[in-house]
């Protein structure tokens, strides 16, 4: 067992006098909790004002993506021992409004993901007695493009993003990209269209904090390097 401090940023929108602070909650804490565990027992024990997502406590939902000691992941996924730390900082996802505590507004978030219509886009109609296939090999291309869980950490990551609120974020280009090389899609110029724009794939220098932030190590960078070829050797 070890005592911890945590530094948490508090907000209230209701106390605008206040405005942002940190505040401190010391927690006993033993090897395998994680730092959502630490939250919760803060929540439950010492201050039930303490607001912050959480839902599935196993990586799976997003729902829990936070600063921890500047750095963005998933609360449920970090384990306090490995920070070797007396005193850990939790601060909400850079970029986005905070709505209280560590929520923050995830509506840049959908807004770009809505621009790239991440759904399949078909034209003609589907087989009467089994479902539209692919070969193994063409199924294996879409690996690391469809297992994002929209955390939004590697958008908050992305200083392209800080800098312009309505780019589209590579939290999308993953997305789109994972329908633009999914062989059963039959539009994918409607996914790369929207991104040819000032808030689009041009904005992207090619910084990697995305991949860095990923908790899911996948790698928008290399799916929107695709997605800039396929749109300039107007490949689609
Ligand atoms: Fe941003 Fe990732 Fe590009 S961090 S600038 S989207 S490589």
């Amino acid at each position: 067992m070890a005592t911890i401090t945590f530094k948490i940023n508090r907000f209230n929108p209701d106390d605008e006098r206040r405005g942002h602070f940190m505040q401190k909650y010391q927690v006993e804490a033993k090897k395998g909790d994680t730092i959502l565990d630490c939250l919760n027992r803060i929540k439950w024990k010492q201050d039930g004002s303490l607001t912050f997502r959480r839902s599935c406590r196993s990586g799976i939902c997003g729902s829990c993506a936070m600063t921890i000691d500047g750095v963005n992941n998933l609360a449920c996924e970090v384990q306090v021992m490995a920070l070797k730390r007396d005193t850990i900082t939790v601060e909400p996802l850079r970029g986005y409004t905070v709505i209280k505590d560590l929520v923050v507004s995830l509506d840049p978030l959908v807004k770009g993901m809505l621009k790239v219509k991440p759904y399949m886009i078909t034209k003609t109609p589907p087989p009467t007695d089994q479902e539209r296939l692919q070969s193994p090999e063409e199924r294996e291309k879409l690996d690391g493009l469809y297992e994002c869980i929209l955390c939004g950490s590697c958008t908050s990551s992305c200083p392209s993003f800080w800098a312009d609120k309505e780019y589209i974020g590579p939290h999308a280009f993953l997305k789109a990209y994972r329908f633009v090389a999914d062989t059963r899609d039959e539009a994918p110029r409607e996914h790369l269209e929207p991104l040819d724009d000032k808030h689009g794939l041009w904005r992207c220098h090619t910084i990697f904090n995305c991949v860095e932030a990923c908790p899911k190590d996948l790698n928008p960078t290399k799916a929107i390097s695709e997605l800039k070829k396929a749109l300039v050797n107007d490949k689609f």
